[in-house]
């Protein structure tokens, strides 16, 4: 079976800042998604591009046939004059539900939920139930799979009680933004952060939020060892470089492969001054520009010099495909591909 939802690919900028470049999404049947990351990274955005309220500038988001998505959004919100029952009415006209079904499913759904008054009105309701009432609105549709921005926010204990008892036995997906990680150790079978730390934009990790942690430290801890490893190849290149070009010329002992002339092009591309001084803005400008320009090239997002280089040198069979040359000697000026 395909997944319910995939997004591949989704770019998406609010002014001159990109919030996402490049980043791809599934959810499948059984899925409970745990949405994290710090706050403006985009998580409602994210959401809002799975049920279609938000396009993606770049990108695709892949519904299956048949398959409905429904959202509750952050803040939930209703007119004055709304009920209850014409809230829950709404939403199953909207889902095009059958009247002779509807009886049921109202009755079963806000029963469970606890609402005894369906005559109350919404507006008035405090913040926890207007937040339950958003979600029964939600699964009164019966949702293949129900977007949930923040909704223990909103909700007290017992309605937090509530909503992990109704996902945990439910029969949809699920993708939920929180920042509770309390409610996500209970409910999430993934985890996915989204950050522009990671390569990718996003990390996601098969699990609660305990095993999230686990894979989260065991990611950071290997970037640490390939950074550390790439900061020693960056310190013997420049020793190389100082030593003078007399001592260039003889047989290199610099092993490290940024910056043996026995692999790289001209030597003129490497110019007299020490590799470090292009700055960490110009770096990530560069890998922009190197993105655009070799849609082949993998770069989600360069965030430091150190990036950069890898991305330069990449894996052997890449590096001798792609020909980029730097001319340092301007301060990193782009010499092209
Ligand atoms: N319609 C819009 N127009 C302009 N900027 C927007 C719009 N929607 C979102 N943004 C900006 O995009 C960024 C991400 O917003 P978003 O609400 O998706 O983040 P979030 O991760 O959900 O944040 P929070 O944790 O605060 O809920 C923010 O900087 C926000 O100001
Ligand atoms: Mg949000």
């Amino acid at each position: 079976m395909p997944p319910i939802i995939s997004a591949q690919k989704l770019g998406k900028r609010f002014g001159a800042t990109p919030l996402f470049r490049e980043i791809s999404f599934t959810v499948s049947e059984g899925d409970r998604i745990g949405i994290v990351g710090p706050n403006g990274s985009g998580k409602s955005t994210l959401l809002a591009m799975l049920d279609g309220r938000v396009l993606p500038d770049s990108g695709d988001v892949a519904v299956r046939k048949g398959m409905r998505v429904s959202g509750v959004q952050q803040i939930s919100e209703y007119a004055a004059g709304d009920t209850v029952r014409s809230v829950i009415d709404a939403a199953l006209d909207r889902a095009k539900v059958a009247e002779a079904e509807r009886g049921g499913r109202k009755a079963e759904i806000l029963g469970r939920a606890g609402f005894a008054d369906v005559e109350a009105r919404a507006d008035s309701l405090s913040g926890g139930w207007r937040k339950r009432l958003g979600i029964v609105e939600a699964l009164v549709q019966h949702p293949d799979v129900l977007l949930l921005d923040e909704p223990t926010n909103h909700l007290d204990l017992a309605g937090i009680e509530w909503l992990e008892g109704v996902l945990q036995n439910a029969a949809f997906a699920c993708v939920v933004v929180s920042h509770d990680r309390y409610f996500l150790e209970n409910v999430a079978t993934a985890i996915v952060e989204i950050n522009p730390v990671y390569e990718n934009g996003t990390f996601r990790v098969e699990g609660n939020y305990s095993t999230f942690l686990e894979g989260k430290e065991a990611y950071l801890h290997a970037q640490r060892n390939r950074q550390e490893a790439l900061e020693n190849r960056v310190h013997t290149e420049i020793d190389w470089l100082r030593r003078g070009p007399k001592a260039r010329t003889t047989k290199s002992k610099a092993s490290g492969r940024i910056g043996d002339p026995r692999n790289r092009g001209p030597r003129r591309a490497f110019g007299r001054r020490p590799v470090l001084t292009i700055g960490q803005n110009r770096a990530q400008q560069l890998a922009r520009r190197a993105d655009n320009r070799s849609p082949r090239m993998r770069v989600a997002f360069a965030p430091a010099l150190g990036e950069l280089l890898r991305l330069i040198h990449g894996p052997v069979g890449r590096r001798r495909r792609l020909r980029i040359r730097f001319d340092f000697s301007t301060n990193g000026r782009f010499a092209g591909l």
